[in-house]
């Protein structure tokens, strides 16, 4: 089954999105035709994971493009200017998201007396172009990351970095995906990543959909899994790679990282072009999001933690560059990952 993450309903001109905070319980897909629904979906994590908040947004301001089409041009420049306030506004740490409201800026600069239904259709040609590239690029790299696995290899990962984070395929799971089709051996381990469980959740159901061989366990038991050799490599994605190779991940990545370069293990990155942020110079200006103590104290309706605990919730961590094996992108493998090989990229 190939998961349509992000899918065009033409019919009702709305961006639908599998529901991620239910699955795998319920396999729900809610539809959008406001920024302001987007924005509140990818705060809320009905859609998350970088490359999906990225294409989530491009469909945002595309939607309400045709939602405000009918209005005269400055009325509908400045409700545009609110579209893209709003959904800039939504999570702060993945690049992705602003790496896509610029690119709809830059279509709408393109025609700056066109006509507003005119400048409507050229924003969603932008986000199906979007959509498009970012399942070729992790095609891409999922081709140039199975190369580095072994025949046989015990792959653990950290969070989803799937086809639900994505437009489908995935970037670390895409890797895993490409290598099996490649008629390679790969049986992954998928962390459980606290709080809000999307290997758990969402990594064992999407492995599960493809007969893919895979073992959940708690975030705390790589350390001994590694100890006792039986992990062979470890992949994961990123939300933001800074322009030394420094990125961010979801909480509990560094952990691995240091973890695996004790144990020996490589460990790889897999990153499209529009994860990486050239204008940061290293991962400290990265900002990591914090989010609700709600999400610590419990999960869903169930509460496990005094209602008035003080909690500290930050959903991402920096991982130095000097941890990393390889980078993995759809233009190239850059093995360690330095700011020449990084620049090299975009040349
Ligand atoms: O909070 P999330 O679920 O949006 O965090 C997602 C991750 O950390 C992913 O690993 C990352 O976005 C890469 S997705 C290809």
């Amino acid at each position: 089954m190939r998961v349509e993450t992000l899918r065009w309903d033409g019919a009702s001109g709305r961006i639908e999105m599998i529901d991620q905070r239910v699955l795998p319980a319920r396999f729900d897909m809610l539809g959008y035709d406001s920024a302001e629904g987007v924005a509140a979906a990818i705060r809320s994590m009905v859609v998350r994971g970088a490359p999906a908040i990225g294409c989530a947004s491009a469909y945002g301001i595309a939607v309400e493009a045709r939602r405000l089409q009918r209005l005269d041009g400055s009325a509908f420049a400045s409700g545009m200017d609110r579209a893209f306030a709003v959904l800039a506004d939504s999570r702060p740490t993945a690049v992705n998201l602003f790496w896509a409201l610029q690119r709809l800026r830059t279509v709408m600069g393109a025609m700056p007396d066109g006509p507003p239904p005119r400048i409507a259709d050229a924003l969603l040609r932008e986000a199906h172009a979007m959509l498009a590239a970012d399942v070729a690029a992790n095609r891409a790299m999922g081709a140039l990351g199975a190369a580095l696995l072994p025949q046989q290899a015990r792959v653990l990962t950290h969070c989803n970095a799937g086809a639900l984070a994505t437009a489908g395929h995935g970037t670390a799971l895409g890797v895993i995906r490409s290598a099996v089709e490649a008629g390679k051996r790969i049986a992954v381990i998928a962390d459980e990543t606290r709080p809000f469980l999307q290997g758990a959740r969402l990594t064992v159901w999407e492995m599960q959909q493809e007969n893919i061989p895979v073992t959940l366990i708690t975030d705390n038991m790589s350390g001994y899994l590694m100890q006792q050799g039986q992990v062979d490599a470890v992949i994961v994605g990123a939300d933001r790679v800074a322009a030394n190779g420094d990125f961010a991940n979801k909480i509990g990545t560094y952990m691995v990282a240091v973890l695996a370069r004790r144990h020996g293990i490589p460990f790889y990155v897999a990153a499209p072009r529009s994860s990486i942020d050239r204008q940061l110079a290293s991962g400290r200006e990265i900002p990591i999001e914090e989010r609700s103590a709600e999400e610590v104290r419990g999960f869903g309706a169930q509460r496990w933690a005094p209602a008035d605990v003080a909690v500290r919730n930050p959903a991402f961590d920096v991982t130095p560059a000097e941890l990393v094996s390889a980078l993995i992108t759809e233009q190239g493998v850059v093995g360690p990952p330095t700011a020449e090989g990084i620049a090299a990229l975009f040349a």
